[in-house]
């Protein structure tokens, strides 16, 4: 299963690429106005920064709703750097422009997913990320994980070549449960990644080692 950050914070993509076990980056356009990060041209020199970090794929959304505007927009992002996925929202237009982005060799990540219908319209266009948010689908007494659990079912059964990415991840215990159902990717932040570490046996038995080595070593 892939890590990927849910972040456009440059410190935090740093830190969890230096722990080792990064594979990618996704943004989106809140996670953008959190950093400060106003106008075209700044959000592209944002996006450029993230993806010379870390070698792997960094997701950046589209702002655009209709079809036109989504494909002006994504082919000027995806023309940002190779790193780069385009993220369009679940919607009909959306749907259409990844069909588009899929023909031109232009990867997708197809957002805001919250059923299997909606996945299964983004295989068909050819996405080659699903991001179901579990988180808020949890948020409003919905099973978060069980939809990703059905669409990996979904797409094993018809060979569909779209990962899963689940998204909107709050926990490690998210994290845990989406690995158990076959999710392809985890993009979350950066304290449930580190969070995975947390385990209070270690802290006491790394003191427990470190003392008992000191003992007869001073
Ligand atoms: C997905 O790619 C989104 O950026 C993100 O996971 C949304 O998470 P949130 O529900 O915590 O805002």
């Amino acid at each position: 299963m892939k890590f990927f950050i849910d972040t456009a914070n440059l410190e935090q993509i740093r830190e969890a690429n230096a722990l080792g076990v990064l594979d990618g980056v996704t943004t989106n356009p809140s996670l953008m106005a959190k950093e400060g990060i106003k106008g075209v041209e700044n959000q592209h020199k944002h996006y450029i920064e993230i993806c010379n970090i870390m070698d792997g794929d960094v997701s950046a959304e589209v702002i655009a709703t209709n079809y036109e505007e989504m494909i002006k927009e994504g082919e000027e992002l995806a023309a940002l750097h190779p790193h780069i996925v385009v993220k369009v929202p679940c919607i009909e237009d959306g749907i259409k422009a990844i069909k588009y982005f899929n023909n031109k060799g232009i990867r997708t990540n197809c957002t805001l997913v919250f059923s299997a219908g909606q996945a299964l319209l983004a295989a068909k266009a050819g996405a080659t990320y699903v991001s179901p948010f579990v988180g808020r689908l949890d948020d409003i007494c919905s099973d978060g994980v069980g939809l990703v659990a059905q669409i990996v079912e979904l797409y094993q059964t018809y060979d569909y070549k779209t990962q899963v990415l689940a998204a909107s991840i709050r926990n490690t215990l998210h994290i845990l449960q989406c690995a158990k159902v076959g999710a392809d990717v985890v993009t979350c932040p950066l304290s449930a990644i580190k969070g995975l570490l947390n385990h209070p046996l270690t802290n006491i038995g790394l003191e427990k080692f470190l003392s008992d080595y000191k003992k007869v070593n001073e």
